[in-house]
């Protein structure tokens, strides 16, 4: 397999990097990174034009309408693990889909697949119950809260109708049994926690998730990859690559 990797130059790029090499030794891997030195990577997408199988992102939500016009201009399906897309890049991220396969997630782990599904059944036995969601990240970390609490965050809003998300609570005041909370730690070098707490007046469930190594989202992202290549355009999630995982 021949992978595009935009955003080899940041810290999930060059973990990509590292186990591309040890678990794909025969595949091909084509750095691109616009901040790249000395000729480590090719600096645009456009400026590599030979043969490849498929783009996996790892870059900057900004990149979003370059890369997506590359995929489908070149007809390649598209791994998308970037985080903090706005409405409009969305927009152009499901635009491509109808050219090209893409698989969009803020989490390549296969455990926050499961975490969300878990998180949905929580809120569905418990209807009175208040739900938080924490989630911590390394000093590093660029957006707030993170990709995959707002993708929790949603999970629970889709089964709790009325609901609304409070990202961070800074004013005084009584909870509203309608808010579902999202709440971020940035520090040290953490690599990723997420927790959902469900809380009624009798007793608390948290569910929680804990990333030990960056390699678990890029090990994801390749599985996805080669899973990806296989599919007809269209928008595709991990929850999927999970389905046909464990079938
Ligand atoms: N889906 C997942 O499982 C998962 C896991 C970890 C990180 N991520 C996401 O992957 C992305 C990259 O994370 P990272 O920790 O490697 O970040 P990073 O800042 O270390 O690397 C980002 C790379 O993108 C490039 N880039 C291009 N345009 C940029 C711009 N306008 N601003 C900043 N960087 C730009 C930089 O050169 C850099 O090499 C983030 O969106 C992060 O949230 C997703």
């Amino acid at each position: 397999m021949k992978v595009i990797l935009n955003g080899a130059c940041g810290r999930m790029g060059r973990v990509v990097q590292r186990v591309f090499r040890e678990k794909l030794p025969d595949a091909d891997l084509i750095p691109v990174d616009p901040m790249a030195k000395d000729g480590e990577a090719y600096t645009a997408l456009a400026d590599y034009d030979g043969p490849a199988d498929c783009i996996v992102d790892f870059s900057h939500h900004s990149l979003t309408p370059a890369l997506t016009a590359c995929a489908a201009a070149r007809k390649l399906p598209l791994v998308i693990a970037t985080t903090g897309q706005t409405a409009e890049e969305l927009a152009a991220i499901r635009e491509a889909a109808e050219t090209v396969p893409v698989l969009l997630a803020s989490n390549f782990s296969l455990g926050i697949v499961v975490l969300t599904a878990l998180a949905r059944q929580a809120a569905k036995a418990f209807p009175e119950a208040d739900i938080e969601i924490v989630e911590a990240h390394h000093n590093r970390k660029l957006d707030v809260p993170s990709g995959t609490a707002l993708t929790l965050a949603k999970a629970v809003q889709s089964v709790r109708p009325g609901s609304r998300l409070v990202i961070g609570r800074h004013e005084n005041g009584k909870r509203d049994p309608a808010d579902i909370g999202v709440h971020s730690l940035r520090m040290g070098n953490v690599v990723g926690v997420h927790e959902i707490h469900i809380c009624t007046d009798t007793q608390t469930l948290t569910l929680r998730h804990e990333a030990h190594d960056r390699a678990l989202f890029a090990e994801g992202a390749l599985t996805a990859a080669r899973w990806l290549v296989t599919k007809e355009p269209g928008l595709y999630g991990m929850e999927q690559v999970l389905e046909d995982l464990v079938r």
